[in-house]
């Protein structure tokens, strides 16, 4: 069964994605990167051109048709918004794919974010690290809701990456 990677931004999603994927020999898919392609443009540019809405819209739309492609093998890299709009999250429980959520504590994941941001623009704007941390912590109580919705949760506090990779493999 094709295996779905859940969380928020900065959670690690692709960096596990990528390690579980050659470790179990599927195919991998970052999910943004499959956006990025099929629109032709980087997903900053395609929220600055055409905004936040037709971004969400395609996102649900490519969403259904990767979830419907069953050819290979593969680990999916979602992004961190994707399962928390329109049916999103009832589609991927509705296919047939496991879904597991990275439980990232805030601090760390304003940690990581910090220096990204510019690359991310929902959160490209904020001033501080204080700033990002009281955002990311409210914006995550609200997406908490549809995460929790995965079929597996891995809490992630302090292990390495291959750690989780087990972990997740333990669960399969
Ligand atoms: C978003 C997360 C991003 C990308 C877009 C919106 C979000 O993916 O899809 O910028 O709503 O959290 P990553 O989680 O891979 O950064």
């Amino acid at each position: 069964m094709d295996i779905y990677l859940l969380g928020y931004m900065g959670s690690g999603k692709t960096t596990i994605g990528q390690l579980l994927a050659k470790q179990i020999g599927y195919d991998f898919v970052d999910y943004d990167q499959f956006i990025s392609q099929k629109e032709n443009a980087s997903i900053s540019d395609v929220f600055t051109a055409k905004g936040e809405i037709y971004f969400r819209k395609k996102e649900a739309l490519y969403l259904k048709e990767l979830l419907k492609e069953t050819k290979t093998k593969k680990i999916v890299s979602l992004g961190g918004g994707t399962p928390c709009y329109g049916n999103n999250m009832q589609d991927i429980k509705d296919s047939n794919v496991i879904s597991v959520y990275l439980n990232v504590p805030v601090t760390e994941l304003t940690r990581r974010l910090w220096d990204e941001k510019s690359q991310r623009p929902l959160i490209a704007n904020q001033e501080s690290k204080e700033a990002l941390e009281e955002f990311v912590r409210k914006h995550l109580f609200e997406r908490s809701f549809y995460y929790n919705q995965a079929s597996k949760v891995i809490k992630v506090n302090g292990q390495n990456e291959s750690q989780i990779v087990e972990e997740i493999i333990a669960t399969l």
